[in-house]
């Protein structure tokens, strides 16, 4: 059976995050930002917390607040967010993300997200592994450039001090792990409508993929 669950995967900066918040707020569905997650996974893992007690601590003490700009991570009553988004968390995440234990640890605590009024799940790979059942899956890609460009942008905004040409490296050295990795690797799922967002703004891949949507409820 299909699930009432609306799937975006595609590499980093791509614009996943936002738009499953609009798409979200649109439909009047939840919503997972699974490389969130996997940086939550990360930060937890710099603690030199064990991979058993990971999963237990983030359904524990992890809780995600959303608001139509952003996502806000605490854990118990701190603002982990800042730390979640630095570049160095998605390093690390993306390192992990690789090994099997921690996509176990990860699967069913991501298939929780989905109750009955659905869900916009985004990530690399909600299409193919995670909500294979989905009833419309996205894959959302730009360039690199572009891609690195919209990160400059979303970093400066955050405070944190970037360069333009180590964001282009790592974002290329990323995609080409996140893609060649034997477990869960990005790709589109067969069923799935790729989106190259490089030449449209954030309002054209909106109501593009607001079409997309008709029926789904
Ligand atoms: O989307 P993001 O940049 O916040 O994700 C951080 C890292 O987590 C990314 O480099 C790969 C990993 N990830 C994953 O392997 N599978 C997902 N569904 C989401 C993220």
């Amino acid at each position: 059976m299909k699930l009432n669950v609306v799937t975006i995967d595609g590499p980093s900066a791509s614009g996943k995050g936002s738009l499953a918040r609009n798409l979200a707020e649109y439909l009047h569905f939840s919503i997972l930002d699974s490389g969130l997650l996997y940086r939550v996974y990360a930060y937890f893992h710099n603690l030199n917390l064990g991979t058993e007690e990971i999963p237990l601590l983030i359904q524990k003490d992890i809780s995600f607040k959303f608001n139509h700009k952003d996502v806000i991570v605490l854990n118990d009553q701190e603002d982990i967010t800042s730390e979640l988004r630095s570049e160095k968390m998605a390093k690390k995440a993306s390192e992990l993300s690789s090994l099997p234990t921690t996509r176990e640890n990860l699967l069913s605590i991501q298939r929780n997200f989905y109750q009955n009024k659905g869900l916009v799940a985004d990530g690399r790979d909600m299409g193919t592994v995670v909500f294979p059942e989905a009833k419309l899956k996205i894959f959302l890609t730009a360039s690199v450039e572009i891609r690195a460009e919209r990160r400059y942008l979303e970093l400066q905004n955050r405070g944190q001090e970037v360069n333009m040409l180590a964001l282009i490296e790592d974002i290329k050295q990323r995609d080409l792990k996140d893609s060649t990795r034997t477990l869960s690797p990005l790709i589109p799922a067969e069923d799935s409508v790729v989106v190259d967002s490089s030449d449209m703004s954030i309002e054209e891949v909106l109501s593009f993929t607001k079409k997309l949507t008709k029926g789904i409820k």
